[in-house]
Parts: structure tokens; sequence; C-alpha cells
């Protein structure tokens, strides 16, 4: 079977209520475009466990700021829809901003204390943005399951938080950050780095497993994680930082000292040059 391409959020509810009567199971991999071999890989998971995988393609104004990349944010739909079709998608929603927003449009979603810290800081109004259009995106294709990316960890908790508060009932699977061979993590906004970016970014990669080294040692004060994080991050110049924290997994609360069960986050963001990178890496004792 060829890629169904579906455009209007009309004909993606009757397909997906149709599948659901023939008893399929139906997984979303909401995306903004311009996959790599990160968004491969959700989809390849998504086809192991379900029927039917229906990949969205949207750049979602609502999720960006005033000053942010909206405008120049990359996108190639055809090299999009043979990486889809390559990772054994079947169906691609590709609404236009019309059709997701209408002018008479007025609804916003917003989540509390999960949305607030870290990227809810530097990016006011960006968990809205994705809340509301992943809330519609869901409503659309109607999933049984979503797949989502590690590499927005904190986005990967505010879209759990609306589908339990909201009683979605929607299975929602983080998948592990796929890396260059280089280290540097996957995405999108990668094709922005100048060849000397590209190389100076892996420094973010060493803070972070240097953050790790020093918790499977056995050090459990955050201050002194970060400091070490900060060391190694501040010995690229070129790297302006944002945040570098240590933070409880599930929470993203800060406390002075983890306990051993704790299951851990490191977590960085800032720029490098004109483009903003974010990654993290996860610790549990388990
Ligand atoms: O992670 C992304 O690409 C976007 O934030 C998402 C979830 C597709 C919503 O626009």
């Amino acid at each position: 079977m060829s890629l169904n391409v579906i455009q209007s959020i009309s004909d993606m509810q009757s397909i997906s209520n149709a599948l659901r009567k023939e008893g399929k199971s139906i997984a979303c991999v909401p995306t903004m475009g311009y996959l790599h071999e990160g968004h491969a890989s959700l989809i390849r998971e998504a086809v192991k466990h379900h029927d039917i995988v229906i990949t969205t393609i949207f750049v979602n104004p609502l999720q960006f700021g005033p000053k942010e990349d909206f405008e120049r944010y990359p996108r190639d739909p055809e090299r999009d829809i043979a990486i889809i079709s390559a990772a054994g998608g079947k169906y691609v929603f590709i609404p236009s901003i019309d059709e997701m927003y209408p002018p008479e449009f007025q609804t916003t979603i917003s989540i509390g204390n999960i949305s607030k810290s870290f990227e809810g800081l530097y990016r006011p109004g960006h968990f809205e943005g994705v809340a509301t259009v992943v809330a519609k995106l869901f409503a659309a294709t109607k999933p049984d399951a979503a797949y989502f990316g590690q590499k927005d960890y904190q986005q990967t908790l505010v879209i759990k938080q609306m589908v339990k508060d909201l009683n979605m009932g929607i299975d929602i699977q983080v998948i592990p950050t796929l890396r260059e061979s280089t280290g540097l993590a996957m995405s999108s906004r990668n094709v922005y780095l100048s060849p000397e970016e590209k190389k100076s970014a892996l420094v973010l990669q060493s803070a972070l497993q240097t953050g790790l080294s020093l918790i499977r040692d056995g050090n459990r004060r955050r201050i002194s994680i970060e400091e070490s994080m900060k060391d190694i991050l501040a010995g690229c110049p070129e790297f302006e930082i944002q945040y570098c924290n240590a933070a409880l997994g599930d929470t993203l609360e800060m406390p002075d000292e983890f306990s051993e069960t704790d299951q851990i986050v490191l977590l960085i963001a800032g720029f490098m040059g004109k483009t903003r990178l974010i990654d993290n890496m996860t610790w549990s004792s388990k």
C-alpha cells in the first residue's frame, strides 16, 4: 500500500473512525516535519506495536515565540514522505494552518507547574502552543498511543500530564534520543549549525556525560553535579548557557540532595551562535 496523505481534519477523523471500527490499533507520531533518523526511529517503533501509524507533519505557529524561527523552520514534505514510507508508515496527516487554526479559533490548553520551569521560562507560551496542537492532532487522528522523542524531555512530561488530566486515554511512549555518530543529539534544527558549530555542540554531550558519571559514582548533591557540568560548558565560550540543571525525572523539582532511588534528569539548553540547542540525559538506579 502506498502512503495515504490526508489534509483535512474531517477526512482524518473519518479514516481513523473506520479503522477503529475494524478493530485496528492506531499510533500517532506528531512531528513538525524535516524528519531525521530520530523521527524514523519513532515511526519504526510505533509500527512494531500498532496496526496503523499516522505521522503528522505540521509546523505549529502557536509554539514559536515572536523572535523565534517559525518562518525559517526547515520544511521538505517530499523528503519527509519518503522517510515515513521507508520507516513503514502508511498514513501522513499534513493539515494547513487554516485547517488547524481557522479565524474563529479561540481555545488554548494551559498546563500547570510542569510547564513553567526550564523551557517554559525561556519560551513563554511554548507549552500552551504544544499542548493545544497535540490535543488537536489527537482529536484528528484518534490514536490509542502516541510516540515522542526523549530529546524534548519536558515536552513529554507536559503531554503526559495533559493526557492524564483530560482523561484522553492515550498511551504516551517516549523513545530514547537518537544521536549522530559524534554524539550530537539529532534535531531538525542541526541544519542551522556550521561545521565548526556542530563540533562545538559536542560540549553538551560531554557536560551531560560528566554529570552522569558523578551520579554513577554516588554524588547526589545537585549543586555539585550542576557545577561540574557548567565547568565543562565554560570550556566552550561559543555556547551561551540558558540552563544547566539536575532535576527529578518525573516532576522536574530540584532538591538540594537527591536520594539513592530518585530518577534524575540532567537538562541543558542554550545558544550555539544563532541556533538554540537542548539536550538531556536521565539516570535511574533501576
Ligand atoms: O516535538 C515536536 O516536533 C513538536 O513540539 C510537536 C510535538 C510535533 C508539536 O508541534
